[in-house]
């Protein structure tokens, strides 16, 4: 399978412009180093000027190559001297400014795209892989990092000779230069029209890239369920296909490239071998002088040259104006969860009563289902509810809303009175502590995996919340205890144990929102009892929100709602819902009596 265009990973506004204009978009991250730039323009302009005189003084050598005295030859290679140091200087100092402008442009691109992206909502990540992310803010920077760093200096000195090099081509001899210009439209063309299609297939490629970047990262975050699955062959293929679809859009570009690089170079040194011939005979019948021959013809390479190195370069330029419009893309993309301008701060002594109204809410990528079905639920401060239901009723798109990774579609949901969407997601999210469905534990030591509950914690509180969450146990059983690195994802870890570790990092936290979803689901007797107790002191002070759907873990709960569908279809305490007799009940005959009779 070979598709014929690269994924599109983003529903994005394609309008954007696909021209050299797109760098504009590093404008800001260029101007602040105008001191930076304004240097290593005087070093640039240095040197190109250095350049242009020096075939100056070598027609003087050449004419005067028999006249002149010693002395004044003397003089000529003593200023040839000085002239070269210069040009030394001031090739290295373009380079150290220019080189190292581009670096920091690059860093300051890639901590702007990273800033903006841990910060989208979930919604973003349904549509793009991570590993594309990745791509653009490694690779697609990449590009930008040759262009600033050294192609548009590059590019500038070049313009510079070729500009300074007509002008003293004209003083030189008007009438060969006027034959040379002749040629120029005939250039223009097929830079024109070739490099509008390197620019296309630059992009190609950087979205095949990225393309493959995504596929890898995610077949490499699950490699052990495609061995399992003895999948290799397949998404070895998956990736051969990408990544080999990514090289020949590459080679079309290189291809289209070196064809452009050619037609270019030939015309302009063809144009330069015809005017040599006129200018040849110019000299034959004394109308020139040699030295003006050779000076023209220094000049006239050295334009040449401009040009083709130019053209080269504008490739490059398209090539970053591909990748500068795509990471652009990123920085511009809107969220569709917004913190609103002016925001309310959350109400400083509150206590964490959730009110739904009249809930309403389908997953983005999922339109026509709702996922939340008219829910109202006022949830008081202090209060324990555990929502219970079958699998995909929506108990975790309940916790979703809470944390406002989604807008629900209509009704509001409150926290203290106050709707969500009026207040900072930072702010309102700090009183609140998850237990996730997935608990996910970062590649640090077991301590820094429950510190990330509260940065500012000691020691001893991580040990305090950790035998609270009956981890203290295991975590000293690992070879470096508290110290001991936890392996990516937490892979060193059972599943109960990552789940323990969630649970203190949660208790860290200490929130007065609580938010449990399916904390306690693998764990043994012993330690769901255990972490019970501490969720049970820790939830009498709190509003507690758990998922379970082990009846036992929610048994003492203030109130149970039980969902379906995306509805609450009853409400109440144990006793009151296993009197009603419906599916609360039937799901509790299963539970605690193998289907006997109702606790
Ligand atoms: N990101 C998503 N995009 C689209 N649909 C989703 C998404 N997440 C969940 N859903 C759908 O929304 C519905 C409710 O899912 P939810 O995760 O809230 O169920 P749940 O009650 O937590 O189930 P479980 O007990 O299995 O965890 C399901 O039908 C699910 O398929
Ligand atoms: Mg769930």
């Amino acid at each position: 399978m070979r598709p014929d265009s690269p994924p599109v990973p983003l529903e994005i506004d394609r309008k954007t412009s696909r021209k050299l204009t797109a760098l504009t978009g590093l404008f800001p991250f260029i101007l602040p180093y105008r001191a930076m730039i304004a240097a290593a323009t005087f070093a640039l302009m240095i040197t190109a000027a250095v350049s242009l005189v020096l075939p100056l003084a070598v027609r003087r050598v050449v004419d005067n190559f028999n006249t002149s005295q010693e002395a004044i030859l003397d003089q000529y290679f003593a200023a040839a001297l000085g002239v070269a140091l210069l040009l030394a200087l001031g090739t290295a100092m373009r380079y150290a400014l220019v080189t190292r402008l581009g670096e920091r442009v690059v860093a300051d691109i890639r901590k702007a795209v990273f800033d903006r992206v841990i910060t989208m909502s979930p919604a973003f990540y349904e549509n793009i892989m991570t590993g594309e992310v990745l791509s653009r803010i490694t690779t697609d920077t990449t590009l930008i990092l040759s262009v600033v760093g050294s192609s548009v200096s590059v590019a500038l000195r070049n313009v510079l000779i070729f500009v300074g090099g007509l002008i003293l081509m004209l003083v030189t001899s008007a009438k060969l230069t006027s034959l040379v210009l002749l040629i120029v439209p005939a250039i223009l063309i097929p830079i024109l029209t070739l490099g509008r299609r390197v620019r296309k297939l630059s992009k190609e490629n950087q979205d095949w890239i990225a393309a493959s970047s995504g596929t890898a990262s995610e077949a490499l975050s699950a490699v052990q369920t495609v061995q399992a699955f003895t999948h290799e062959n397949e998404t070895r293929q998956r990736f051969c296909d990408v990544t080999e679809n990514s090289f020949h859009s590459a080679s079309r570009r290189i291809n289209t490239r070196a064809w452009m690089t050619l037609i270019v170079i030939f015309l302009v040194f063809a144009g330069i071998v015809g005017v040599l011939w006129v200018g040849a005979r110019d000299v034959r019948s004394g109308v020139l002088t040699p030295g003006t021959l050779v000076q023209f013809v220094i000049y006239a390479v050295m334009v040449a040259g401009s040009v083709a190195t130019l053209s080269e370069i504008w490739g490059e330029l398209q090539r970053a104006a591909g990748a500068t419009d795509r990471l652009v893309e990123l920085l511009a993309i809107e969220d569709a969860v917004k913190d609103p301008i002016s925001p309310t701060p959350r109400r400083a002594n509150g206590q964490g009563a959730i009110r739904f109204e009249e809930v309403t809410f389908r997953y983005p990528s999922r339109p026509s289902a709702a996922a939340l079905d008219g829910i109202s639920l006022d949830i008081k401060p202090g209060e324990t509810i555990a929502l219970v239901g079958p699998s995909g009723a929506g108990k975790t798109t309940i916790i979703q809303l809470i944390l406002r990774f989604y807008d629900p579609d209509s009704g509001r949901i409150t926290l203290d009175g106050v709707e969500l969407g009026k207040m900072r997601r930072d702010d309102f999210r700090q009183t609140m502590s998850l237990v996730s469905q997935n608990p996910m534990i970062f590649a640090a030591t077991a301590r820094e995996n429950i510190r990330f509950g509260r940065p500012s914690a000691s020691d001893q509180d991580i040990e305090a919340a950790a035998q609270a969450a009956a981890a203290h146990g295991f975590i000293c059983d690992l070879p470096d205890g508290y110290d001991t690195y936890v392996g990516e994802r937490g892979a060193m870890l059972s599943g109960g144990q990552k789940q323990r570790i969630a649970i203190a990092r949660a208790i860290l936290r200490d929130a007065p929102v609580l938010l449990l979803d399916e904390a306690t689901s693998a764990l043994d007797a012993e330690s769901e009892v255990a972490v019970q107790q501490a969720v049970e002191a820790l939830a009498r002070d709190r509003t507690t929100i758990i998922v379970a759907h082990r009846l036992a873990t929610v048994k003492k709960a203030d109130r149970i709602v039980v969902f379906d569908q995306g509805r609450i279809i009853a409400s109440g305490n144990h006793q009151a819902l296993v009197a009603e007799g419906g599916l609360y009940a039937r799901l509790a005959r299963l539970q605690f009596t193998d289907g006997a009779s109702a606790a």
